[in-house]
């Protein structure tokens, strides 16, 4: 436990800024989940100096963080291990994708397809990565039975050990299946009522051209759509008609400039009801559509 002022901590964090031009929100970010220092803490201790604060850990220790992130481009996720995303604090590595704030819609729009109706009996999550979609899906509809899917093992150890972290709620019985997308869930062919996807979809090219702490740190299975960035997706919705159940949901997040492509790949696939959704920055970034309900 370290305790110091307001004022010396106001001294301390504008040392670490120089030169890092944009990355305030980061460090208050990092201050927050290492030190345990609330950014409403944080933010009233510009307004009351002289207020003593209490972190988790020394200054010392913050500082190598904050140091490794800035020149050797670590995610600071990766340094301290953990991501909260929605309402769950997970457990992050180099072997799963940082879960991003804009798949956090994904799930609220699987929640939305079934306002109006029953929660769906059996759903899947394909390319689970940290199991962020699985969890949410998961404790939302407690009484539903759920397969996540991933092909990388150590991807699924990371899932597998976030869903025991959360074990002591009420949630969802989860399976999590190694294997190629559709491949490990060939039993369950036309029994679906929901599946889920945010499967790597960045065309090769740019993965090339990303960010250093993306690109250098995150897995390229994560990222890599291929050439043309569609992939996963390609395979994703040529098996969908086979594998939902009637009037079964698809929604897949992609790439800002794919809605196009993916909505005609849908249409091809037979699927209905095709739209488009924009994430929070207004770029079209999710697609539903769902089996016709004859
Ligand atoms: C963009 S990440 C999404 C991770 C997580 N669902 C999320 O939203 O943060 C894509 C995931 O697909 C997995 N993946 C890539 N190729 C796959 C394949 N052929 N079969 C199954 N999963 C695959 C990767 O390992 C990775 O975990």
């Amino acid at each position: 436990m370290t305790c110091l002022s307001g004022s010396e901590l106001q001294l301390w964090r504008r040392k670490q800024l120089v030169g890092q031009q944009g990355q305030a929100a980061a460090l208050d970010w990092l201050l927050e989940l290492e030190a345990g220092l609330p950014w409403s803490e944080l933010q009233a201790s510009y307004l009351h100096p002289e207020t003593t604060l209490q972190l988790h850990c020394s200054l010392q220790r913050l500082e190598q963080i904050w140091q490794q992130h800035c020149q050797q481009q670590v995610p600071l996720q990766h340094l301290v291990g953990r991501c909260p995303w929605r309402d769950l604090e997970l457990e992050v590595s180099p072997a799963v994708l940082i879960p991003r704030q804009e798949t956090e819609l994904l799930v609220e729009l699987a929640i939305s397809c079934f306002a109006a109706s029953a929660p769906p009996k059996r759903w899947a999550d394909l390319g689970t990565g940290s199991g962020c979609v699985a969890l949410a899906l998961a404790r939302h509809w407690p009484d539903s039975c759920g397969w996540a899917v991933d092909c990388s093992a150590e991807a699924l150890a990371v899932a597998q050990r976030n869903a025991a972290a959360l074990r002591q709620r009420r949630g969802a019985a989860l399976q999590w299946c190694e294997g190629e997308w559709w491949q490990p869930l060939q039993p369950l062919a036309g029994q679906l009522d929901l599946v889920v996807s945010n499967p790597p979809y960045i065309p090769s090219a740019v993965v090339d051209g990303l960010e250093p702490v993306v690109r250098d740190h995150e897995p390229r299975l994560a990222l890599d759509g291929g050439s043309d960035g569609l992939d996963a997706l390609r395979l994703i919705i040529e098996s969908a008609p086979q594998m939902l159940a009637p009037g079964g949901w698809l929604l897949l997040e992609h790439h800002h400039d794919q809605s196009a492509a993916v909505a005609e790949l849908l249409g091809a696939a037979g699927l209905q009801e095709c739209r488009q959704q924009r994430d929070l920055e207004g770029q079209l970034r999710f697609a539903v559509a769902r089996r016709s309900n004859p």
